[in-house]
């Protein structure tokens, strides 16, 4: 039995879906505790190259079972159009499985997102706009709807009736839009219910039974660490947690089921949308790393800001993640650079701090302190054993192993499923 949380270190996009991709091939179940459609992962299998918003990468390996959990809010409309997008190209989601617990994103939740964000103007956090922060924000204040509630129309009308009781009034007198009809948001529910029903299962029985007959589960976290809203930049973050701890309460997997617990990590950094990022390049190098390492978000198509690695968000990860391995990817992005810095600490102001900052403004204010290492010239794409890497590439690996807290397990030398060095095998812990 293997129960393995694959976990963003940094600010997503790290790589998670290939990760996944691979580990995928080996497990029987692949679960997304969190998050919805705001998530991008692009897998690159034989050539072809898939990108998924909103399902696990899990789908497209060819035995596992891709399973929605309780903790994903779900934008039913954009499930279907990738069902079909996959489908229409050969894939097989007929396997899908969906938690009855599971929230559901509403039109509501998409007009909420993107009116909240003019309102912030300056201070926007650069939300996907997909409606992902004001679903979260109703299942807390326990006014969302879920999964279940579809199949039972006259509770799913008192539910949008009476959510929508407040947001008409907020939408209306606050942002100056149009009251939203509860009947329309109905209808909206009702037209998936009979493509979903056969899809949605007890999530959390099902996954923890499969344990007990000693199969494998895989928590493929959406987002990362650094976008977590209790671990993360806030109020630069996400309204989920993506950390570990988080996988176990979006599946319904108890913590001391979990055999691995995988931060994958870029050799580098990136950031999507707003917040503080201390290593951010804004010369040359930073226009390197985004061009060369193809660092465009997936779902917003935004540019993604680029940086240096940062050993510090690397140690805070593998603390509250509790990280048994690394997976280091997109290595090859750094080959023939000359020199590499690697951020170990930071100045705020004069003080020198080895770990993340607690007070928002001392990180806001954070200056890294850099060591270099010299990069290697050879291309490092087709290496398939950390000893066919150049020396000065396992150096820097050894010295990224070093600052940040946890082994590294596996490196990623290019898109590819295959282009992965595999040093230690999760499924073997
Ligand atoms: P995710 O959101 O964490 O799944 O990551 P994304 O898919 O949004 O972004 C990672 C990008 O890096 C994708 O385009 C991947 O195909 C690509 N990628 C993943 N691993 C490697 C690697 O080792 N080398 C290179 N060059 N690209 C990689
Ligand atoms: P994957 O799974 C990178 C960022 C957004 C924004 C903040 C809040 O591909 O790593 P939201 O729409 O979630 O309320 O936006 O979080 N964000 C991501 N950045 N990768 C992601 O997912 C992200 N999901 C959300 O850019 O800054
Ligand atoms: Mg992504």
């Amino acid at each position: 039995m293997a129960a393995i949380v694959v976990v963003g270190a940094q600010w997503g996009d790290e790589g998670k879906g290939k990760a996944t991709d691979i580990l995928g091939c080996q497990v029987d179940y692949v679960v997304k505790p969190n998050g919805g459609n705001n998530a991008g992962h692009t897998v690159v299998v034989g050539g072809e190259k898939y990108e998924l918003k909103l399902l696990p990468a899990g789908v497209l390996s060819e035995n596992a079972v891709p399973v929605l959990g309780n903790g994903v809010v779900i934008n039913l409309e954009a499930l279907f159009d990738e069902i079909d997008g996959l489908e229409a190209r050969g894939a097989n989601a007929s396997r899908l499985r969906i938690s009855a617990n599971a929230h559901v994103v509403a039109p509501y939740h998409q007009v909420l997102d993107r009116v909240q964000e003019r309102f912030l103007g300056k201070r926007a956090i650069g939300t996907t706009g997909r409606g992902i922060g004001p679903t979260y924000a109703d299942k807390v204040s326990r006014v969302g709807i879920r999964v279940q509630d579809i199949f039972d129309e006259s509770i799913l009308r008192q539910k949008v009736t009476s959510a929508l009781d407040v947001k008409n009034q907020i939408l209306v007198k606050m942002y100056n839009r149009k009251a939203i009809d509860p009947e329309r948001i109905v209808d909206y529910f009702l037209s998936y219910a009979d493509r979903l029903e056969p899809m949605v299962i007890e999530a959390e029985l099902e996954l923890n039974r499969a344990l007990d007959e000693g199969k494998h589960v895989l928590m493929e976290g959406g987002q990362a660490t650094m976008l977590d809203v209790d671990h993360g930049t806030y109020p630069f973050v996400t309204s989920s947690n993506p950390s570990a701890g988080g996988a176990c309460v979006g599946s319904g997997i108890g913590p001391t089921r979990i055999t691995s617990s995988l931060g994958i990590i870029k050799a580098y950094t990136t950031r999507v949308g707003a917040g503080p990022f201390p290593t951010e390049l804004f010369d040359k190098w930073g226009e390197f790393l985004q061009t060369t390492g193809g660092e465009v978000g997936v779902n917003t198509g935004r540019k993604r800001r680029c940086g240096w690695y940062d050993s510090v968000v690397a140690r805070y990860a593998s603390r509250v993640n509790g990280f048994t391995d690394l997976f280091v990817t997109k290595l090859d992005v750094l080959t023939g650079i000359g020199e590499i810095p690697i951020c170990v600490a930071y100045d705020v102001d004069g003080t020198r701090f080895d770990e993340m900052p607690t007070s928002q403004s001392d990180f806001h204010h954070a200056e890294p302190i850099y060591e270099t290492m010299p990069a290697w010239e050879e291309d490092i794409t087709g290496c398939r054993t950390f000893g066919e890497l150049p020396q000065r590439a396992q150096d820097y690996l050894n010295r990224l192993e070093e600052l940040s807290g946890c082994r590294i397990s596996y490196v990623g030398v290019g898109p590819g499923r295959d282009q992965t060095i595999v040093i230690n095998d999760v499924m073997e812990a």
